[in-house]
């Protein structure tokens, strides 16, 4: 590894570097009280998004304060929707709110026309941020996978069944069909334009698709995400992509195989030694529960050493399932870390 090499980028090209790195999803967030300061002066969580010099600020906090191998360029998967054109709001305490689309009239009113304009706010903050970050830590840029966006754009925010995007897939294919291949095609652009603006790794965030029938994980889940993948490696073929369909638990094998990505993040509930079976054909990230970093102390760094003992000494980045829960005690992350980078393998 050379001076100037980041140890995040060097495992996701297979390369095992001893000490393996470490970054966390949602490492910006609630849980730092300097993010609250700057989310307290923006007027709502887009606002936030589309302010570059406020985006750059929260993305940059968790590396100054913990040292990360990588940044991750702070906006949210649901601002594809919104360049679309679909109203997307963020209420106090109660998540996302979409306008909920399930009518021909909704899905023809998606448009690519004025996705750009919409988006560069964000390709200025991954702009900023890469020339405000060390040398040595990489930046990730990131976008939902289709199948998650859909259920958002559908449900019209969060879901606990998904009866209302499943049902509107299945009987209403090819309007379904037509709603996916907007948001692919927005999908392409905005990543497209974060790797020219800075982002040296994409992460493709596919957080529902264990919701997914297994029958449709072909149609729903695989298919649109290869397009993007396919997309994105004709353009920029050196830029590593990890996939993250969370959920997928035996179905993991087969997203990796079909999809062409350099590296896979594991959810919680995936068992050490399929995450070492996955190990077996690309780099693996994960699958900390964030829950035993709100418990810290012994609980946690033995977690933690099972997770490091296991998969260390093959291509590993170290990462969380799923993001940081906003009630995590900063002091529990700083040991997390130490403990990460005081392992020699
Ligand atoms: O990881 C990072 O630090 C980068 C920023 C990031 C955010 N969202 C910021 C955010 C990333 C990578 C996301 C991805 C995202 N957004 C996903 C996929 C990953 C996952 O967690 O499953 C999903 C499903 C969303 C949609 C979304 N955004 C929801 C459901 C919510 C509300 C839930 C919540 O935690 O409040 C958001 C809001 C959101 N996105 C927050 C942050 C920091 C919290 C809002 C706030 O600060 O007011």
């Amino acid at each position: 590894m050379c001076a100037s090499e980041n140890r995040f980028l060097a495992a996701l090209r297979g390369d095992t570097v001893g000490t393996p790195p470490i970054w966390l999803m949602r490492q910006a967030g609630r849980y730092l009280p300097e993010y609250q300061e700057v989310r307290r002066q923006a007027a709502g969580f887009l606002d936030l998004c589309f302010n570059p010099d406020r985006a750059a600020e929260v993305t940059l906090q968790p590396i100054r304060r913990f040292g990360f191998d990588a940044a991750i360029l702070f906006s949210d998967i649901l601002v594809v929707p919104y360049a679309l054109g679909q109203p997307v709001d963020f209420l106090e305490g109660e998540g996302p709110k979409l306008d909920p689309i399930r009518s021909e009239d909704g899905v023809r009113a998606l448009s690519l026309g004025k996705v750009e304009a919409a988006v560069t706010p964000v390709w200025r903050t991954v702009e900023k941020v890469r020339s405000e970050l060390p040398g040595d830590v990489a930046l990730i840029g990131f976008a939902g996978a289709p199948w998650t966006v859909a259920t958002y754009m559908v449900e019209g925010g969060g879901s606990k069944d998904f009866a209302s995007v499943k049902a509107f897939a299945l009987s209403e294919p090819q309007l379904f069909q037509e709603m996916i291949d907007r948001v692919v095609e927005a999908t392409v652009l905005y990543l497209a334009g974060q790797i020219s603006s800075g982002a040296q790794a994409i992460k493709i965030f596919d957080s529902w698709a264990g919701a997914v029938p297994a029958d449709r994980f072909g149609a729903w889940v695989i298919e649109p995400t290869r397009r993007i993948v396919a997309a994105i490696k004709q353009r920029y073929p050196d830029i590593p992509v990890i996939g993250f369909p969370r959920g997928a638990g035996t179905l993991y094998h087969r997203y990796v195989d079909a999809l062409g990505i350099d590296a896979v993040a594991v959810d919680p509930s995936v068992p050490i030694d399929q995450m070492r079976a996955l190990q077996d054909g690309l780099p693996v990230q994960g699958n900390l529960d964030p829950a035993y970093l709100m418990a810290g102390g012994e609980i946690q760094s033995d977690a933690v050493n099972s997770l490091l003992s296991a998969l260390a000494d093959r291509p590993y980045v170290f990462n969380l399932g799923h993001g940081i829960n906003r009630f995590t005690p900063p002091e529990h992350v700083a040991a997390l870390v130490a403990q990460v980078r005081a392992w020699k393998g």
